[in-house]
């Protein structure tokens, strides 16, 4: 047995406990202004068809949930009405369409809502990733005596200067207005597919009109950090005890 199998099972058991604790924590959560008002019976009838439909497979509601699609719990307030019928109709990227009825649509959509009126989310980042997009893993990286090629500190330099962090997190989901983590973006879309969603914009994200070499340097960051995520992606403790990831804050 090698050292990967040797600690599958344990890691899987870890995982599967997180998520069970995460789900406790969320159903159960007595602070949360959601579960001192009631839902309504059409928001009741929302909550049961998102459970039927296995969206939380892939989304998160309080940071808890799948992580193949953005948190859910503030989707209400950044995403349009038609936008949402449109993911729901046709899908979109890695989301399957479902064809749900205009009143069971409407329904998951006032199940959302009322999660949504119960604060903002505010996702809590991996330790020591505090500063601008991977500023933290790259100085980590030079700190271990690595030498790190140009083209890659100018795509960090740009990164910093475009404020991609603002939006999204380093090596962690659920950055503002759903912004996915980057860090094995370019595995997951080829390097053209993000050169393309960065120099055209794709929903919630800007097209920030950045010059070729802007472009070509950020590109070549990206590429660079998922060759290397397996040493730059800080471990994150996965105890129950730190569940949910995510604070909520009262913005009501
Ligand atoms: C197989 C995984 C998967 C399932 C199951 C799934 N989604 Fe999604 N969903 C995604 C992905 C991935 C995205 C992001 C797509 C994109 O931005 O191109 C997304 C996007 C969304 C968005 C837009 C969020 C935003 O911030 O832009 C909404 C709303 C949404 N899904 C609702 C649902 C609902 C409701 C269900 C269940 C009926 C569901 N999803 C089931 C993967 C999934
Ligand atoms: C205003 C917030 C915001 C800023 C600033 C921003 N992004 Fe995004 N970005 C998003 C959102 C939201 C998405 C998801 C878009 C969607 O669902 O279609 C995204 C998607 C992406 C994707 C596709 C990722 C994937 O997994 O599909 C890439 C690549 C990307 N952004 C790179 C960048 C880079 C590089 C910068 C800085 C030059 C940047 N973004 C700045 C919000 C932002």
């Amino acid at each position: 047995m090698d050292d990967g199998c040797r600690w599958r099972l344990p890691a899987y058991l870890l995982v599967a406990s997180t998520f069970f604790v995460q789900g406790w924590v969320v159903w159960t959560d007595a602070g949360s202004d959601v579960h001192d008002t009631p839902l309504s019976a059409q928001a009741l009838e929302g909550q049961a068809i998102f459970r039927a439909n296995n969206c939380q497979s892939c989304h998160q509601l309080f940071g808890a949930g799948g992580y193949l699609g953005p948190d859910l719990t503030n989707a209400t307030r950044r995403v349009p009405a038609a936008r949402y019928a449109t993911f729901l109709d046709e899908g979109a990227g890695a989301m399957p369409a479902f064809h749900l009825d205009g009143p069971q649509r409407d329904a998951v959509w006032a199940y959302l809502s009322a999660l949504d009126s119960a604060g903002l989310g505010v996702p809590t980042l991996p330790e020591g990733e505090t500063g601008p997009l991977y500023a933290d893993a790259l100085a980590r990286w030079q700190a271990s005596g690595e030498a790190l090629p140009a083209e890659v500190a100018t795509g960090a330099a740009v990164a910093t200067a475009r404020g991609c962090g603002g939006c999204h997190l380093s090596f962690a989901p659920g950055g503002a207005g759903g912004a996915p983590d980057l860090g094995d973006a370019v595995s997951r879309l080829g390097a053209g597919g993000v050169r393309q969603v960065v120099a055209g914009g794709r929903g919630g994200m800007p097209n920030l009109v950045l010059s070729d070499p802007e472009l070509d340097s950020v590109v070549a960051l990206l590429t660079w950090v998922d060759a290397h995520q397996d040493t730059l992606r800080p471990s994150r403790d996965l105890s129950p005890l730190d569940a949910p990831w995510f604070a909520y804050r009262d913005t009501k």
